[in-house]
């Protein structure tokens, strides 16, 4: 049967059961029983078995159709599909003009919604991202997680949902992978199998394929959030308070350095673009990050990105390299996305002599593991600097850490602003300013009521503002005091 009367015969309606990417429907149970009595019969009499055709059968066809012509329309590009001297909307018409060709020379009769269709999910997968396209497009989700090419997890409003989209198959997804690291410039293959890059739209990516993926390649986007979250839409979604916001806002004017930690995801980049929307526009900013995700709104800024090693393992630029490089760039401000190795030393020092009113983030689990981490994150500068030397460096150098936490109701909240005070013998002193109110409780949705409260203790970096001429209105401190935990 040819595969136009397929399709007029079995009606494929649902236009996911077209869509290599997504389950089809099984056949009935009926119809599997009575291929079963079929099978049998035909063994027992050796006579050939004539298949019921399914929409299953419709799909694999279709499928098939599908997969040869992206074949052919791959042959046909050749490089040019990762060639990123061309312009997107260059490509664009390139890519449709030649598949126009090769579905024309397949010579089979499709009706023009199915042409559509055609046409349209080998673009996404040649051009787009195949099955991820949707989630892309999607402004409700924020993150997608392809474990394998057959098990693709999204976040949305910050909670993980498993989806039912599937890739047809490994290859598929490693075309998919290949062509975002290609167009940066980067590339992915057996002998460096994970790469960090980003998409046209500054979605951060990571990639990583076997041998060191055991099941497959596996995928992950932080999608780029089109507009960045403001302070107000934070506390919007009650991760602050408006009195905290006061109090971060006085802090940043203040000039005091600022790490903000919290465990992955929690939304620390999003708070320290949040606080470096505080800095006054006459300061001088130098950014520092490993993929830019930073969206500055001032004038007065100079965004450093860090850059791995090239194919003979040459020509890396670390964090750390760019920390001690933007020293000679006479900033007001350094910001560092992350510290995640030897730049923590460089960065302490930078704060400890003169560049004041730093911001940077680490990952940690409390405020007292942020100072755990960063004493082991110095550690890796190798310098073989004693413990307590390397805890009064963080105790001179950080004011002030806000730890995010990710609740169990899947929000992002600040559940701590806490005072770095000094030493007391051997330890950094910490003293919480501010700790989340469990105590609210949670509401019928399961979200948590509580808010971020002062535990009463002013904190000392007050009498800071009060040099400076910073206001602070009484409400900031003036409610009731909570427990510390
Ligand atoms: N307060 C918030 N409320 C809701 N969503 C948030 C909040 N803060 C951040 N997000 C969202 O959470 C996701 C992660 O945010 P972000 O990149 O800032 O986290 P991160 O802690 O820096 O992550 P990583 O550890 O991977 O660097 C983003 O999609 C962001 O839009
Ligand atoms: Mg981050």
């Amino acid at each position: 049967m040819s595969l136009s009367k397929r399709f007029a015969k079995l009606r494929v309606d649902d236009a996911d059961a077209f869509d290599g990417g997504v389950p089809t429907e099984l056949a009935p149970t009926s119809t599997l029983s009575s291929i079963q009595q079929q099978v049998q019969a035909a063994e027992q009499a050796s006579a050939p078995i004539s298949l019921p055709v399914t929409a299953g059968n419709a799909s694999e066809a279709l499928s098939a159709l599908k997969e040869r012509v992206s074949h052919a329309l791959y042959e046909r590009l050749g490089s040019r599909i990762t060639d990123s001297s061309m312009e997107e909307s260059e490509l664009h018409q390139f890519v449709k003009d030649e598949l126009k060709t090769v579905v024309d020379e397949e010579q089979v009769p499709l009706s023009t919604g199915e042409r559509q269709r055609l046409t349209r999910e080998i673009i996404d997968d040649v051009l787009g991202h195949g099955p991820l396209q949707r989630y892309l497009d999607d402004p409700s989700v924020t993150e997608i997680m392809v474990n394998r090419a057959d098990q693709i997890y999204v976040e949305r409003h910050g909670q993980l949902f498993m989806t039912d989209t599937k890739f047809s198959n490994e290859e598929a997804l490693r075309k998919v992978i290949e062509r975002i690291v290609t167009r940066i410039g980067r590339r992915i293959d057996e002998s460096s199998p994970l790469v960090d890059a980003r998409l046209s739209d500054g979605s951060r990516v990571n990639a990583i394929i076997p041998p060191l993926a055991v099941n497959g390649a596996s995928l992950t986007i932080r999608k780029f959030a089109r507009e960045a979250l403001t302070v107000e839409k934070l506390i919007g979604f009650g991760s602050l308070s408006p009195e905290m916001a006061e109090l971060l806002r006085a802090c940043v004017l203040a000039k005091m350095n600022i790490i903000v930690s919290g465990g992955t995801g929690t939304g620390k980049t999003t708070m320290l673009n949040v606080l470096s929307s505080f800095i006054p526009a006459s300061d001088r900013i130098v950014t520092i990050e490993d993929a830019v995700e930073l969206q500055l709104q001032q004038d007065h800024v100079v965004r450093l990105e860090s850059r791995p090693a090239n194919i003979e393992g040459k020509g890396e630029v670390s964090i750390r390299d760019l920390v001690r490089n933007s020293l000679r760039m006479r900033p007001d401000r350094i910001v560092v996305g992350e510290v995640r190795g030897g730049e923590s030393l460089d960065m302490l020092q930078a704060m400890n002599t003169g560049h004041d009113g730093s911001i940077s983030t680490v990952h940690a689990n409390s405020p007292r593991d942020a100072v755990a981490r960063l004493e082991t994150l110095v550690l890796m500068a190798g310098m073989d600097l004693p413990l307590r030397a390397i805890r009064e460096q963080i105790a001179s150098a950080v004011n002030l850490i806000v730890h995010i936490s990710r609740l169990r109701d899947g929000s992002r909240r600040v559940t701590h602003v806490t005072e770095v005070q000094g030493m007391e013998g051997d330890i950094v002193t910490l003293q919480d300013a501010f700790v989340f109110d469990y105590s609210a409780g949670v509401d019928a949705n399961g979200r948590f009521l509580g808010k971020p409260i002062p535990t009463g203790v002013r904190p000392r970096f007050t009498d800071r503002f009060v040099e400076l001429g910073i206001q602070v209105s009484p409400a900031v401190f003036g409610a009731q005091p909570a427990r510390s935990r």
